[in-house]
């Protein structure tokens, strides 16, 4: 699945998402994610690419679209801090590389303090998709590539995010979320990628 096939599919769940559950949403998300992560030239496309950054992170579709894309580029060691998704519904996978990903569940709240713990732990490669869903135990995550290459991973989120929350430690073990406004090294970066691409398995 090419680019611009995964946007289409993006574009169409997102104006039926009234009709479709949750999962049916995830569904659709999970296996569009699954063709376009195992493409090889879509590999070979974020293998080629040089980031100007540890942490590069580029949209693939336009800023004016409801919905994001988003690659983005993990140097080894680099990882993110706990983070929501403004609510919205999506998916992430990997196109190279593996990250870790540990998702997080509120357990309570302290005057401005949130306490966390930890929910479950998954592995982000090519065709292994983690879902990111608005309630609490799917909606807060990290993400760390511990590896000694480069990871690049796929995110959609159905809802495009303009301002989310990060969880940084305070003392005593909660957690302070600071507003947060998701910006990108560049935009509609999916027109240079390669169009027509078949996935690993040859079923294009
Ligand atoms: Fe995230």
């Amino acid at each position: 699945m090419d680019v611009t096939a995964l946007i289409d599919t993006v574009s169409r769940t997102r104006s039926q998402a009234d009709e479709l559950t949750q999962q049916e949403i995830i569904g659709r998300l999970s296996a569009a994610l699954t063709e376009f992560t195992t493409s090889a030239e879509n590999q070979h496309f974020a293998e080629k690419y040089h980031p100007s950054g540890n942490y590069t992170r580029l949209l693939l579709n336009s800023p004016r679209d409801a919905y994001q894309i988003v690659l983005v580029f993990w140097g080894p060691g680099k990882g993110s801090p706990i983070h929501d998704h403004d609510a919205t519904i999506g998916a992430v996978s990997a196109l190279t590389g593996e990250t870790k990903e540990i998702k997080y569940l509120v357990t309570g709240h302290v005057g401005k303090y949130v306490e966390l713990a930890e929910a479950s732990r998954f592995t982000i490669a090519p065709g292994r998709i983690t879902p990111i869903l608005p309630e609490d135990d799917k909606q807060l995550h990290l993400m760390v590539n511990e590896e000694k290459q480069w990871a690049a991973t796929v995110h959609v989120y159905l809802s495009a995010i303009r301002r989310y929350r990060q969880y940084e430690a305070a003392p005593g073990g909660a957690f302070h979320a600071a507003e947060t406004r998701l910006w990108f090294d560049e935009c509609e970066v999916g027109r240079r990628m390669p169009a027509r691409t078949s996935g690993v398995r040859g079923e294009e």
